[in-house]
């Protein structure tokens, strides 16, 4: 089965088996099928957050589960479970429709509500961690299904335990977040501020703040529909104060800023603009003309050109800075 209507990207890779899956029963009826238990297995989402270097030899099942619920409800917060089916920008939009706040900074991030743990998606300020409550998740060999609160996901920036010591081990079935009833306004991204004062608002609302991060988002990353794209390729890199200040020395406009721990999140977007590559394009693979952080396909690109490109970038910047960048995305 091609997978190029599958991943954001638009990489036309194959897979040797593709189901798809609405319950938990469903998915544990194809985990239990013979031609399917031998065979490497993934569970696939939007596809907003993968790579596919070379075809797939084994059965890629995409995540159909659907439902949005309110489970629990107190004085100052409304818990709202949903499917890990449904779209994370249509459950978004739901709760700032019922006035659910927390997630209003989140607005316009691709992909589905189940992956949403898998790396904590972030962006204008927030995380979801700051409003994760609980998820439910299928074990694939045991087929038994698990809860997760918090403290169990062990979130950090771009990371969960999905990511390193459960890896490939869970499928997550519905997500549980804790929204408030009265609005705790974050607008400490100064890009945010800036927006609201040119959309004129005179009074902050979650639904202001979720159209300025859609204002922002739209005026610089690739719309996936159009130009094929992950959103950031690599993760912004977190460095010790001495090395803030050897880079800070040789390169004073470092565009850089103080994390917990005494550390520096240093931008990987400038580090790779610096490095000449912001609008470069080989073949079908370039780096994008507004956001150097984000690797495209403009139509034809195979995964391990966009991958090869990838590292001529990680290798450049380590030459220039010293500073080593990770992969954010997926790479299969
Ligand atoms: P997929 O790409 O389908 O899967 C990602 C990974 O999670 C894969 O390893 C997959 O196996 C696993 N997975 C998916 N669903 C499940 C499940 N139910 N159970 C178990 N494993 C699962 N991310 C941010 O954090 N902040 C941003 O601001 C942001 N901006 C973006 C902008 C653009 C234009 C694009 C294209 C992407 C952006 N992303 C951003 C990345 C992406 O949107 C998120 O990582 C998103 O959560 C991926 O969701 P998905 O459903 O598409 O996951
Ligand atoms: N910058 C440049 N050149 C560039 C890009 C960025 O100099 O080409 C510098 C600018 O100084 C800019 C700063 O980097 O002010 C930060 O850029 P931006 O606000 O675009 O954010 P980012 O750090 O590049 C991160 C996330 C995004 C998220 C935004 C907003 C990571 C890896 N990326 O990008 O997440 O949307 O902040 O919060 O942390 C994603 O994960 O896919 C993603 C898009």
């Amino acid at each position: 089965v091609l997978l190029r209507p599958y991943n954001t990207f638009g990489i036309a890779a194959q897979t040797r088996y593709f189901a798809a899956f609405t319950t938990p029963d469903e998915l544990r009826e194809l985990l239990s099928a013979p031609q399917f238990k031998a065979l490497p297995h993934m569970i696939l989402g939007g596809g907003s957050n993968v790579l596919f270097t070379r075809d797939f030899d084994g059965v890629i099942m995409k995540n159909g589960i659907k439902g949005i619920e309110v489970v629990k409800e107190d004085e100052e917060y409304v818990y709202v479970k949903a499917g890990a089916g449904e779209n994370w920008h249509g459950f978004v939009m739901e709760n700032i429709k019922h006035n659910r706040a927390g997630l209003e900074n989140l607005s316009l991030i691709p992909g589905n509500v189940g992956a949403s743990p898998m790396q904590n998606i972030g962006a204008y300020g927030v995380e979801i961690k700051d409003t994760f409550y609980s998820l439910e998740a299928l074990h694939l060999e045991e087929l038994s299904i698990v809860t997760f609160n918090k403290e169990e996901c062990a979130f950090g920036y771009r990371e969960s335990v999905f990511k390193h010591k459960y890896k490939g081990q869970f499928a997550i079935l519905s997500v549980t977040y804790k929204l408030r009833k009265q609005a705790q306004f974050n607008t400490s991204y100064g890009a945010i501020e800036a927006e609201l004062k040119e959309m004129g608002v005179q009074e902050l609302s979650i639904q202001a703040i979720s159209q300025a991060v859609i204002n922002i988002r739209s005026s610089k990353l690739p719309d996936p529909a159009k130009i094929g794209n992950a959103g950031s390729f690599f993760k912004n890199p977190t460095v010790s104060l001495a090395e803030y200040e050897r880079i800070k020395a040789a390169f004073p406009n470092v565009v850089a800023y103080p994390v917990d721990g005494g550390q520096f999140k240093l931008a990987a977007g400038w580090l790779i603009e610096q490095c000449g590559w912001k609008g470069y394009r080989t073949g079908d693979a370039g780096v994008h003309a507004k956001q150097a952080l984000v690797l495209v396909n403009y139509g034809e690109a195979k995964g391990g050109e966009i991958y090869g490109l990838s590292q001529q970038v990680l290798d450049s910047v380590e030459a220039k800075f010293g500073v080593l960048l990770e992969r954010e995305v997926n790479i299969i």
